[in-house]
Protein backbone atom coordinates (compact mmCIF):
# COMPACT_ATOMS: atom_id res chain seq x y z
CA UNK A 1 0.00 0.00 0.00
CA UNK A 2 1.47 3.46 -1.07
CA UNK A 3 2.54 5.56 1.93
CA UNK A 4 0.05 8.18 0.50
CA UNK A 5 -2.70 6.06 0.79
CA UNK A 6 -5.77 6.92 3.16
CA UNK A 7 -7.14 3.58 3.05
CA UNK A 8 -8.32 2.60 6.86
CA UNK A 9 -8.54 6.01 7.69
CA UNK A 10 -12.01 7.59 9.09
CA UNK A 11 -11.57 11.74 7.79
CA UNK A 12 -13.43 14.87 8.80
CA UNK A 13 -13.57 17.23 6.34
CA UNK A 14 -15.45 20.86 7.46
CA UNK A 15 -16.69 22.92 4.34
CA UNK A 16 -16.89 20.13 2.05
CA UNK A 17 -19.97 21.75 0.14
CA UNK A 18 -18.12 23.86 -2.05
CA UNK A 19 -14.81 24.68 -3.54
CA UNK A 20 -11.42 23.47 -1.86
CA UNK A 21 -13.69 21.38 0.78
CA UNK A 22 -15.07 19.78 -1.88
CA UNK A 23 -12.14 18.60 -4.01
CA UNK A 24 -10.30 17.34 -0.90
CA UNK A 25 -13.40 14.97 0.00
CA UNK A 26 -13.27 13.84 -4.05
CA UNK A 27 -9.74 13.31 -3.42
CA UNK A 28 -9.76 11.78 0.07
CA UNK A 29 -12.77 9.27 -1.27
CA UNK A 30 -10.42 8.47 -4.09
CA UNK A 31 -7.15 7.51 -1.53
CA UNK A 32 -8.91 5.29 -0.07
CA UNK A 33 -10.65 7.24 3.31
CA UNK A 34 -14.02 6.80 4.53
CA UNK A 35 -15.01 10.18 4.85
CA UNK A 36 -17.60 12.64 7.64
CA UNK A 37 -18.22 15.54 4.98
CA UNK A 38 -19.98 18.70 6.62
CA UNK A 39 -20.95 22.02 5.07
CA UNK A 40 -23.79 24.34 6.11
CA UNK A 41 -26.02 23.72 2.51
CA UNK A 42 -27.01 20.46 2.79
CA UNK A 43 -27.96 20.56 -1.19
CA UNK A 44 -24.86 21.29 -2.07
CA UNK A 45 -23.17 18.50 0.98
CA UNK A 46 -25.09 16.11 -1.02
CA UNK A 47 -23.99 16.43 -4.13
CA UNK A 48 -20.32 16.47 -2.99
CA UNK A 49 -21.66 12.90 -1.20
CA UNK A 50 -22.31 11.87 -4.62
CA UNK A 51 -18.84 12.24 -6.22
CA UNK A 52 -17.16 10.22 -3.51
CA UNK A 53 -16.24 6.92 -4.46
CA UNK A 54 -16.21 4.17 -2.01
CA UNK A 55 -18.69 3.25 0.89
CA UNK A 56 -19.54 3.72 4.41
CA UNK A 57 -19.10 7.57 3.86
CA UNK A 58 -21.55 10.03 6.10
CA UNK A 59 -22.58 13.52 5.50
CA UNK A 60 -23.55 16.04 8.04
CA UNK A 61 -25.33 19.34 7.34
CA UNK A 62 -24.26 21.83 9.88
CA UNK A 63 -23.87 25.69 10.45
CA UNK A 64 -20.66 25.71 12.41
CA UNK A 65 -21.47 29.26 12.71
CA UNK A 66 -22.95 28.50 16.25
CA UNK A 67 -21.51 26.38 19.29
CA UNK A 68 -24.35 24.17 18.85
CA UNK A 69 -23.67 23.34 15.43
CA UNK A 70 -20.10 22.34 16.03
CA UNK A 71 -21.80 20.18 19.09
CA UNK A 72 -24.32 18.37 16.52
CA UNK A 73 -21.88 17.49 14.43
CA UNK A 74 -19.12 16.39 17.29
CA UNK A 75 -22.24 14.49 18.70
CA UNK A 76 -22.53 12.91 14.99
CA UNK A 77 -18.79 11.59 13.94
CA UNK A 78 -17.24 8.64 15.29
CA UNK A 79 -13.87 8.70 16.04
CA UNK A 80 -11.37 9.74 13.57
CA UNK A 81 -7.91 9.52 11.96
CA UNK A 82 -8.06 12.84 11.05
CA UNK A 83 -9.74 16.38 10.05
CA UNK A 84 -9.52 19.35 7.65
CA UNK A 85 -11.02 22.04 9.55
CA UNK A 86 -11.75 23.71 6.14
CA UNK A 87 -14.92 26.30 6.03
CA UNK A 88 -14.06 29.44 6.11
CA UNK A 89 -15.75 33.35 4.81
CA UNK A 90 -14.29 36.31 3.05
CA UNK A 91 -16.37 39.28 3.85
CA UNK A 92 -13.98 42.34 2.57
CA UNK A 93 -13.85 45.45 4.51
CA UNK A 94 -12.09 48.44 5.06
CA UNK A 95 -11.23 49.01 8.62
CA UNK A 96 -13.52 52.19 8.45
CA UNK A 97 -16.63 50.60 7.23
CA UNK A 98 -16.05 47.39 10.10
CA UNK A 99 -18.50 46.74 12.78
CA UNK A 100 -18.57 44.80 15.79
CA UNK A 101 -21.27 41.97 14.05
CA UNK A 102 -18.55 41.88 11.13
CA UNK A 103 -15.82 41.05 13.66
CA UNK A 104 -17.64 38.56 15.60
CA UNK A 105 -18.87 36.57 11.93
CA UNK A 106 -16.05 36.57 10.32
CA UNK A 107 -13.82 35.44 13.81
CA UNK A 108 -16.28 32.95 14.68
CA UNK A 109 -16.90 30.90 11.96
CA UNK A 110 -13.03 31.30 10.33
CA UNK A 111 -11.59 30.46 14.05
CA UNK A 112 -13.62 30.61 16.66
CA UNK A 113 -15.87 27.25 15.53
CA UNK A 114 -12.30 25.35 14.63
CA UNK A 115 -11.32 26.13 18.11
CA UNK A 116 -14.36 24.76 19.31
CA UNK A 117 -14.35 21.84 17.10
CA UNK A 118 -10.64 20.44 17.74
CA UNK A 119 -11.03 21.14 21.41
CA UNK A 120 -15.09 19.16 21.71
CA UNK A 121 -13.58 16.45 19.39
CA UNK A 122 -10.61 16.12 21.50
CA UNK A 123 -12.81 16.26 24.47
CA UNK A 124 -14.94 13.64 23.24
CA UNK A 125 -12.42 11.29 22.61
CA UNK A 126 -12.81 11.25 18.96
CA UNK A 127 -9.41 11.69 17.86
CA UNK A 128 -7.39 8.66 17.39
CA UNK A 129 -3.87 7.95 18.76
CA UNK A 130 -1.61 9.12 15.60
CA UNK A 131 -4.39 11.16 13.91
CA UNK A 132 -3.68 14.20 11.71
CA UNK A 133 -5.24 17.42 12.14
CA UNK A 134 -5.21 20.20 9.13
CA UNK A 135 -6.65 23.41 9.12
CA UNK A 136 -7.50 25.22 5.74
CA UNK A 137 -5.58 28.63 6.62
CA UNK A 138 -4.44 31.02 4.01
CA UNK A 139 -1.05 33.28 3.05
CA UNK A 140 -3.47 36.51 3.99
CA UNK A 141 -2.30 36.99 7.39
CA UNK A 142 0.86 34.60 7.60
CA UNK A 143 2.83 35.68 4.69
CA UNK A 144 1.34 38.61 3.29
CA UNK A 145 -2.06 40.88 3.34
CA UNK A 146 -4.71 42.29 1.10
CA UNK A 147 -6.23 45.89 1.92
CA UNK A 148 -9.49 45.23 3.18
CA UNK A 149 -8.40 42.11 4.56
CA UNK A 150 -8.18 42.60 8.09
CA UNK A 151 -10.75 40.57 9.52
CA UNK A 152 -10.23 37.72 7.71
CA UNK A 153 -6.21 37.69 8.01
CA UNK A 154 -6.78 38.11 11.90
CA UNK A 155 -8.55 34.84 11.23
CA UNK A 156 -5.96 33.08 9.70
CA UNK A 157 -3.01 33.96 11.84
CA UNK A 158 -5.51 33.37 14.63
CA UNK A 159 -5.11 29.43 13.13
CA UNK A 160 -1.70 29.55 12.94
CA UNK A 161 -1.31 30.18 16.99
CA UNK A 162 -3.54 27.48 17.44
CA UNK A 163 -1.94 24.95 15.28
CA UNK A 164 1.27 25.38 16.61
CA UNK A 165 0.01 25.07 20.26
CA UNK A 166 -2.09 22.50 19.93
CA UNK A 167 0.59 20.60 17.75
CA UNK A 168 3.21 21.22 20.81
CA UNK A 169 0.45 20.21 23.32
CA UNK A 170 -0.75 16.78 21.73
CA UNK A 171 2.64 15.55 20.50
CA UNK A 172 2.89 13.23 23.56
CA UNK A 173 -0.27 11.79 21.74
CA UNK A 174 0.99 11.48 18.23
CA UNK A 175 -1.45 13.45 16.79
CA UNK A 176 0.02 16.04 14.10
CA UNK A 177 -1.31 19.29 13.34
CA UNK A 178 -0.20 21.47 10.45
CA UNK A 179 -1.95 24.06 8.22
CA UNK A 180 -2.51 24.60 4.76
CA UNK A 181 -1.73 28.10 3.54
CA UNK A 182 -2.90 28.73 -0.30
CA UNK A 183 -3.17 31.84 -2.19
CA UNK A 184 -5.62 32.40 -4.56
CA UNK A 185 -8.01 29.38 -5.38
CA UNK A 186 -10.32 29.74 -8.22
CA UNK A 187 -13.22 28.70 -6.18
CA UNK A 188 -16.94 29.80 -4.97
CA UNK A 189 -15.16 32.09 -2.79
CA UNK A 190 -13.61 34.39 -5.27
CA UNK A 191 -17.15 33.97 -7.22
CA UNK A 192 -18.57 35.86 -4.64
CA UNK A 193 -16.03 38.19 -3.31
CA UNK A 194 -16.54 41.89 -4.74
CA UNK A 195 -13.22 41.73 -6.77
CA UNK A 196 -14.20 42.36 -10.31
CA UNK A 197 -13.25 39.89 -13.21
CA UNK A 198 -10.52 42.09 -14.54
CA UNK A 199 -8.93 42.93 -11.12
CA UNK A 200 -9.26 39.50 -11.16
CA UNK A 201 -7.38 38.66 -14.46
CA UNK A 202 -4.57 41.66 -13.53
CA UNK A 203 -3.99 39.80 -10.29
CA UNK A 204 -2.99 36.34 -11.67
CA UNK A 205 -0.03 38.03 -13.29
CA UNK A 206 1.42 38.77 -10.20
CA UNK A 207 2.15 34.79 -9.47
CA UNK A 208 5.02 33.65 -10.68
CA UNK A 209 3.13 30.39 -12.38
CA UNK A 210 0.61 33.08 -14.02
CA UNK A 211 -2.47 31.56 -12.78
CA UNK A 212 -4.30 30.69 -9.45
CA UNK A 213 -4.11 27.20 -7.91
CA UNK A 214 -6.73 24.82 -8.70
CA UNK A 215 -8.64 23.27 -5.42
CA UNK A 216 -7.69 19.74 -6.18
CA UNK A 217 -4.40 21.00 -5.87
CA UNK A 218 -4.78 22.22 -2.62
CA UNK A 219 -6.87 18.56 -1.98
CA UNK A 220 -3.34 16.83 -2.84
CA UNK A 221 -1.67 18.49 -0.46
CA UNK A 222 -4.14 17.56 2.25
CA UNK A 223 -3.59 14.09 1.44
CA UNK A 224 -0.04 14.22 2.20
CA UNK A 225 -0.76 15.99 5.68
CA UNK A 226 -3.23 13.28 6.35
CA UNK A 227 -1.62 10.33 5.24
CA UNK A 228 1.64 8.36 6.71
CA UNK A 229 3.76 10.45 4.38
CA UNK A 230 3.77 12.79 6.53
CA UNK A 231 4.47 11.58 9.56
CA UNK A 232 7.20 13.49 10.81
CA UNK A 233 5.50 16.69 9.86
CA UNK A 234 3.72 18.81 12.95
CA UNK A 235 3.98 22.51 13.33
CA UNK A 236 3.98 23.49 9.71
CA UNK A 237 2.54 26.13 7.31
CA UNK A 238 2.67 24.17 3.92
CA UNK A 239 3.14 27.01 1.52
CA UNK A 240 0.72 26.82 -1.69
CA UNK A 241 0.97 29.53 -3.90
CA UNK A 242 2.15 29.13 -7.15
CA UNK A 243 5.18 31.32 -5.96
CA UNK A 244 3.32 34.36 -5.25
CA UNK A 245 5.31 35.50 -1.60
CA UNK A 246 8.43 34.93 -3.51
CA UNK A 247 8.37 38.36 -4.61
N1 LIG B 1 -10.40 30.30 -2.49
C1 LIG B 1 -9.27 30.86 -2.10
O1 LIG B 1 -8.64 31.63 -2.84
C2 LIG B 1 -8.71 30.56 -0.74
C3 LIG B 1 -7.39 30.94 -0.47
C4 LIG B 1 -6.85 30.67 0.77
C5 LIG B 1 -7.61 30.04 1.73
N2 LIG B 1 -8.90 29.67 1.45
C6 LIG B 1 -9.66 29.02 2.52
O2 LIG B 1 -10.11 27.77 2.04
C7 LIG B 1 -11.30 27.39 2.74
C8 LIG B 1 -12.35 26.98 1.73
O3 LIG B 1 -12.62 28.08 0.89
P1 LIG B 1 -13.24 27.93 -0.57
O4 LIG B 1 -12.48 28.83 -1.44
O5 LIG B 1 -13.39 26.51 -0.93
O6 LIG B 1 -14.67 28.62 -0.32
P2 LIG B 1 -16.16 28.21 -0.69
O7 LIG B 1 -16.19 27.54 -2.02
O8 LIG B 1 -16.98 29.42 -0.47
O9 LIG B 1 -16.49 27.12 0.42
C9 LIG B 1 -16.60 27.47 1.77
C10 LIG B 1 -17.10 26.28 2.55
O10 LIG B 1 -17.25 26.67 3.94
C11 LIG B 1 -18.56 26.36 4.34
N3 LIG B 1 -19.06 27.29 5.35
C12 LIG B 1 -19.04 28.64 5.31
N4 LIG B 1 -19.66 29.14 6.40
C13 LIG B 1 -20.08 28.08 7.12
C14 LIG B 1 -20.79 27.93 8.33
N5 LIG B 1 -21.23 28.99 9.04
N6 LIG B 1 -21.06 26.69 8.78
C15 LIG B 1 -20.64 25.59 8.09
N7 LIG B 1 -19.97 25.67 6.94
C16 LIG B 1 -19.70 26.90 6.45
C17 LIG B 1 -19.41 26.44 3.08
O11 LIG B 1 -20.60 25.72 3.28
P3 LIG B 1 -21.93 26.02 2.37
O12 LIG B 1 -21.52 26.00 0.94
O13 LIG B 1 -22.78 24.84 2.70
O14 LIG B 1 -22.47 27.33 2.82
C18 LIG B 1 -18.47 25.80 2.07
O15 LIG B 1 -18.53 24.41 2.15
C19 LIG B 1 -11.70 28.61 3.58
O16 LIG B 1 -11.28 28.41 4.92
C20 LIG B 1 -10.92 29.74 2.94
O17 LIG B 1 -10.65 30.77 3.84
C21 LIG B 1 -9.47 29.93 0.24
Amino acid sequence: MSVFSLKNKTILITGASSGIGKAMAIACAQAGATLIISGRNKERLEHTFTMLEGSNHLAFATDLSTTQGVKLLVDFVPKIDGFVSNAGIVEPLLLQFIETSDIEKTLHINAISVIELTRLLLQEKKIKKGASLVFTSSINGNKCAYIGSSLYAASKAMLTGFMKAIALELAPKGIRANTIEPGMIETELLKNSDISLEDLENDKQNYPLKRYGKPEEVAYAAIFLLSDASSWTTGTNMLLDGGYTLH
